[in-house]
């Protein structure tokens, strides 16, 4: 059924940059990332938290240039493994500057993080203490976080919930494990404990939710200097900003995220008698997200009882988004006028299973049809990141685009690039 009739004009440039040029330069399907929105983003969390310390959460999105622009806008970075932090730091990123999580940290990402400095480590579970404190050796001294479980539930899909007991991160503040771990991690002179931790979930629209994170951190905060005589000088309070993904939805208000932690945290601190601790925040998705489009070709249009399915060039191997958590994206035409009503079709990958959709109930002109260009505007986050090497398609390569030029960041992954990687027969 038709819903609108606002013409298609099909000539979206982003930096500068027509995407079809893009599309024509590097082939499809391909990521743009805008610099100056990934750069202004930045800078928007520098203005909005002046005293905090922001860290990218490179787990959205990670490639040499995302570090180097990181690096030049004043944020940290936060990393969940070896091979993050080792791009990160052999691309030139401060390793004091970089702040280690993982549920399950292995011996190899330990052992890289001790061996490159990183600032801090982020401890998730008791069995890690020690661990930690053994691979850090009688004469060092590392600094460490707790990751705490407030027991708050927020986030935008039970897969990315993690503010509750009920899933596999951190340290129950309810069931006294944090307390207790806690204990442990100040019997031990290796490790310096300079505060607590926690990541309630991702894409989270509501200031509320990080107020109450705030109470119940200094909470925990009163107690510990009770039984301890601890003050901890930071306090961490993840990331998962929610970003708008289709016109109409609601992104997090940066601004008024920072302006009500901010006297929240001043106001539970002056109650209860506490030094203001330092304040560090770890956004991923509203970094990167909306600087990222992908683009794609149109393979086939099959017209089939109440469905039009759009098949494109690409799939749930370069965005398993919408297979994962039911994500709703607003794919629009390029390259080409049209005036023609649109339809509602649903937009399919080529990967060979009947879950593979990019963007259902997607509002396209009716006479999409093969060789047509398709944009996915707010692809930059968890894309490229969780792409797979489902059906050997090959990952899509990455270009960026800036005051009118665009060029190659990360180039697409080749048949030569899977066949080197299997050695045996
Ligand atoms: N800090 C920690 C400890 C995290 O685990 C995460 C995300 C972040 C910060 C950044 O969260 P963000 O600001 O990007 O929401 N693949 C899912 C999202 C998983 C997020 C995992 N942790 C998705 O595509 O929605």
């Amino acid at each position: 059924p038709a819903s609108t009739t606002e013409p298609v004009r099909g000539d979206l440039a982003v930096g500068g940059v027509p995407l079809a040029e893009i599309a024509e330069r590097f082939g499809t399907p391909v990521y743009v990332l805008d610099e100056s929105e990934v750069r202004g983003r930045c800078r928007t969390y520098r203005d909005a938290f002046p005293d905090a310390e922001v860290l990218y959460a490179a787990k959205a999105f990670l490639c040499r240039a995302m570090v180097h622009w990181t690096a030049e806008e004043g944020l940290g970075l936060d990393v969940c493994s070896a091979g993050e932090l080792e791009l990160a730091v052999t691309s030139g990123f401060p390793p004091d500057r970089i702040v280690l999580h993982g549920n399950a940290k292995s011996p190899h990402d330990l052992d890289t993080a001790l061996r490159l400095g990183v600032g801090r480590i982020v401890i998730d579970s008791p069995s890690e203490i020690a661990r930690l404190a053994a691979a850090v050796g009688p004469d060092g001294r590392q600094k460490v976080m707790v990751r705490v479980v407030p027991g708050i539930s927020a986030g935008g899909h039970k897969n990315i919930r993690t503010g509750t007991d009920d899933q596999k991160f951190g340290l129950s503040i309810a069931d006294g494990y944090a307390q207790h771990a806690i204990a442990r991690i100040l019997d031990q002179p290796q490790l310096e404990l300079t505060g607590l931790h926690c990541h309630l979930g991702s894409q989270i629209t509501s200031v509320k939710p990080y107020l109450a994170a705030v109470r119940r951190m200094v909470g925990l905060m009163t107690r510990l200097h009770e039984q301890h005589g601890l003050v901890l000088p930071e306090l961490d309070l993840g990331g998962g900003h929610g970003i708008a993904y289709r016109p109409g939805e609601q992104a997090l208000d940066v601004m008024a995220l920072a302006r009500k932690v901010r006297t929240e945290l001043a106001d539970a601190c002056a109650t209860a008698g506490l030094p203001v601790p330092r304040l560090i925040i770890e956004p991923g998705r509203a970094i990167v997200g909306p600087a990222g489009i992908a683009l794609y070709r149109v393979l086939t249009v099959k017209h089939t009882g109440d469905h039009v399915f759009v098949a494109v060039d690409g799939g749930m191997s370069d965005n398993p988004r919408p297979a994962l958590y039911g994500a709703g994206y607003a794919p629009r035409l390029i390259g080409r006028r049209s005036t023609v009503d649109r339809a509602r079709v649903t937009v399919v990958g080529r990967h060979c299973e009947a879950g593979d959709v990019l963007a259902t109930d997607a509002e396209l002109p009716a006479d999409v049809r093969s060789g047509d260009l398709l944009a996915v505007p707010v692809a930059g986050a968890y894309h490229l990141s969780m792409a797979s090497g489902y059906n050997l398609v090959g990952r899509p390569p990455v270009a960026a685009v800036r005051d009118g030029f665009a060029r190659l960041l990360v180039r697409r992954e080749s048949l030569t690039d899977i066949r080197n990687r299997d050695v045996g027969l």
